[in-house]
């Protein structure tokens, strides 16, 4: 906890000089960002859980707490309006006692609707940032979500704070303990469903605190890429063991990837192959490099490693063309991280909001920016035996370059992905995963 309070002070002091430059440049007086409000499900008295605004937990890590405020201008300490009711059914929290409480001004609410009385009264120039646009129509707000604010802070929110790397490194380190508990799992015969129990039982966070369902799979199930399903039955045989999971800390998320083969194998060796890549993909890291350009490096390896494991035939350079390393690696290479797992800004080029999309032949890259100092990605490239796209190859003349028996021999074990998270320093990179050492 201490690095996060050595560096808070510095990390409010820069959202705050971001919300100045902003506001002066849009003519408004300040920022009022919602934590939100739960949302009741359909015909019942029970609501879904809680996620906060990014925006409001980018200030503060406080992410379980419906119907509180935060007041911004850039100049003056924060505003916090926090809701604390008087309530006999729900656990009331109490206001943290925590190092970052010196740091904000902090009002009490008791009840939700009365909030008006705590705000400014007139609200016109200020912005409302949030996700309940009716709540602040009724407000008074004349300004909700303005485009021009959001790209500002979506582009900027891409160089993290010293702050905000701790709670990154604190994530991972998290998510670690989890990954090693599953990796023991998997090996003492686990289904999907004890795996994920271990895996929630050593991070010590539940399938909701946790920042995305975390994708646990055995076997075949492992070529299926949103794989969320938890089969609670062992499978007879065990082959291969893929796991994407990830920790939240002050409401920054890690998001980490490991594949094991069960024993020694074609699948064992193409593992460490992937694995020998991905780390020097990440070393390739630095100010100024595309991202895109990695991308592309990667279908040039991933082309390498079908031919050299006889999976395809055919020049390297003619596999991408043709789409053939898109069937085996159909996804992008990573994404931003950070407050969200795939954090925002990946498309933004300025902080005008200037977007550019991802290449058309590769419609599922989450990030074209160019790397610059203290951004945080992963890198996380794959391999899957996925019937459903290799079909497409067996429509056309393409079908000649694959060498259906080893997909044959490849297809129980699914697929692979390796994936980490990097910090991208002046003149090296941080990989934080492996620093916390998994392998
Ligand atoms: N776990 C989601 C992803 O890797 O992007
Ligand atoms: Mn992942
Ligand atoms: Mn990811």
């Amino acid at each position: 906890m201490d690095q996060q309070a050595n560096h808070f002070e510095s990390h409010i002091a820069e959202l705050n000089r971001r919300v100045a430059e902003i506001i002066s440049r849009e003519k408004i007086s300040g920022l009022v960002i919602h934590s939100g409000q739960p949302h009741r499900q359909f015909l019942d008295d029970l609501d879904y859980p809680f996620k906060v605004n990014p925006h409001f937990k980018a200030w503060l890590p406080l992410l379980d707490n419906p119907h509180c405020w935060l007041l911004v201008n850039g100049r003056d300490k924060p505003q916090l309006i926090f809701y604390r009711p008087v309530d006999f059914w729900h656990k009331v929290d109490e206001l943290p006692d925590a190092f970052w409480i010196e740091h904000v001004e902090i009002k009490l609410l008791s009840k939700a609707d009365k909030v008006a009385e705590l705000l400014p009264n007139d609200l016109t120039h200020w912005a409302y940032i949030g996700e309940h646009l009716d709540v602040a129509e009724v407000l008074g707000f004349k300004t909700r979500n303005p485009d021009a604010v959001i790209s500002y802070l979506h582009y900027h929110r891409a160089s993290k704070t010293l702050y905000e790397l701790t709670c990154m490194r604190k994530s991972n380190e998290i998510a670690i303990q989890g990954h090693i508990a599953a990796k023991n799992a998997f090996f003492n015969g686990g289904s999907e469903f004890e795996i994920q129990q271990q895996y929630l039982t050593a991070t010590n966070q539940g399938e909701n605190e946790v920042p995305y369902g975390n994708i646990i799979a055995l076997n075949e199930n492992a070529s299926i890429l949103h794989y969320t399903k938890l089969a609670s039955q062992r499978p007879d045989n065990r082959y291969s063991f893929l796991i994407d999971a990830g920790a939240n800390f002050f409401g920054y998320a890690s998001d980490i990837t490991r594949t094991y083969a069960f024993e020694k194998n074609i699948f064992s060796e193409l593992i460490e192959a992937m694995d020998r890549m991905q780390l020097e993909l990440v070393a390739m890291m630095r100010p100024g490099i595309k991202y895109v350009d990695l991308h592309i490096l990667t279908h040039q390896k991933i082309a390498k490693i079908l031919v050299d494991f006889d999976i395809v035939s055919g020049d390297l350079q003619g596999l991408i063309e043709q789409g053939i390393t898109s069937v085996f690696f159909p996804h992008g290479l990573g994404h931003m991280l950070g407050l969200q797992v795939h954090d925002v800004g990946g498309f933004l080029h300025d902080e005008r909001g200037t977007h550019i999309a991802a290449p058309d032949a590769h419609p599922f890259l989450r990030c074209t920016r160019t790397l610059a100092v203290n951004q945080v990605l992963t890198i996380e490239p794959g391999l899957y035996i996925i019937d459903s796209l290799l079909d497409g190859l067996k429509q056309d003349n393409r079908q000649s370059q694959i060498n259906w028996k080893t997909v044959d021999q490849l297809r129980p074990f699914g697929g692979i992905r390796i994936e980490d998270n990097v910090i991208v320093h002046v003149d090296r990179n941080e990989n934080i995963t492996r620093d916390c050492g998994l392998h």
